[in-house]
């Protein structure tokens, strides 16, 4: 293993519950898996799947009526040593610290990370100079008001943003859709994150722009040597930017392993509807068969294997009842599936 693939972040059996007023949601339930330093792992699935509440808890914002397993660990190496954020308090110093310091954000909506009423400038040396200590061990120097600035004013330039020194000035509603996406970027990347969460950011795009800020996030990654997760529904969007993916399925991983080859041979009869769905790279037309059926309720989680509902090689008897452990397939690749398992036919 070289330097630039030491794991960065390791989640081990993370669940998480929602208490509500028609029952439990599970939402998460026994998800591992670890990011490395300068990779990109992908998380895909269809909605619900929980994609967005597993990275959630690894940033500590779920909603109050959530509830991480006490046998989960969200365990985030950092220069003076390891630390499980599953065992923090949720609004104690020490998530603050993490936040937007070691672990940066960005989302679907940049209005969700920006306040409409400060201009991006402010906001972006709000957050390097709350995370001066953090960006000071990255990259070096020290950060008062002046240097925090020409600081955000360099971040928004390596994003693509021109006249970045007027532009620092303006509110976030001034600015294109895709300038905004740029400027929630350089925003979450100003304070040089070991880790990027990025939730679903070029959804809302139109496809040239969505390729447009691909490009520049895998070329920020290897610039700054983050490790990324990035979660999306789209597994075409994962084969662009992830070298690994995670399939997710109503809560639980049900295929991972290197995306080239999870692509080339889908395992999981989940993976290969999910593939199924894409346009052909050949002809460009898309097959409309997106995986039949509708997603179960979370409220009432289908015994055995999760999928098993719309599954077209369920054996019954089996997928029914009990539910799939992992199976490796090689080194890199395993799969959650009976058609894998000990005693499959
Ligand atoms: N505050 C909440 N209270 C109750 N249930 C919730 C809450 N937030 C999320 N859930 C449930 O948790 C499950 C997982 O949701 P999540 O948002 O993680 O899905 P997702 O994979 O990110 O989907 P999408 O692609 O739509 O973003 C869903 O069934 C959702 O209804
Ligand atoms: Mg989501």
């Amino acid at each position: 293993m070289t330097a630039s693939e030491r794991p960065l972040l390791e989640i081990r059996e993370l669940g998480v519950s929602f208490d509500t007023d028609e029952g439990m949601v599970r939402a998460v339930d026994g998800v591992s898996f670890v990011a490395r330093q300068g990779r990109t792992l992908g998380i895909v699935g269809e909605s619900g799947s929980g994609k967005s509440v597993a990275t959630k808890a690894v940033i500590r914002l779920l909603p109050a009526n959530a509830r991480i397993d006490p046998g989960s660990a969200i365990l985030l190496r950092r220069d003076d040593g390891e630390v499980d954020i599953a065992g923090l308090p949720a609004k104690g110093r020490e998530v603050r610290r993490l936040r937007g310091g070691d672990i940066g954000m960005i989302f679907q909506e940049p209005m969700a990370s920006f306040s409409p009423v400060y201009t991006i400038g402010n906001q972006m040396m709000e957050a390097i100079l709350e995370h001066r200590d953090h960006l000071a061990r990255r990259i070096g120097g020290s950060f008062d008001r002046k240097t925090a600035r020409e600081h955000a004013i360099r971040m928004l330039e390596r994003v693509g943003m021109s006249n970045a020194r007027l532009r620092i000035d303006q509110y976030p509603h001034e600015l294109s859709g895709g300038m905004r996406q740029r400027a929630m970027i350089a925003l979450a990347l100003s304070t040089h994150p070991s880790l990027l969460i990025a939730d679903e950011p070029t959804t809302a795009l139109d496809v040239t722009i969505q390729a447009q800020i691909l490009d520049l996030m895998l070329e920020l990654q290897q610039e700054l040597g983050m490790a990324m997760l990035f979660i999306t529904h789209d597994m075409g969007v994962i084969a662009q930017i992830a070298e690994d993916v995670a399939v997710m399925y109503l809560g639980r991983i049900v295929e991972r392993g290197p995306t080239r080859e999870v692509i080339r041979e889908p395992a999981h009869p989940y993976t290969r509807g999910l593939l199924a769905a894409l346009p052909r790279l050949d002809t460009g037309r898309r097959r409309l068969t997106p995986v039949p059926g509708d997603i179960p309720s979370p409220l009432q989680r289908p015994a055995g294997c999760p999928f098993h509902t719309r599954c077209p090689q369920r054996m019954p008897g089996l997928c029914d009842r009990l539910v799939p452990g992992d199976t490796p397939l090689d080194a890199t690749r395993s799969v959650a599936c009976h058609l894998y398992g000990e005693g499959a036919p």
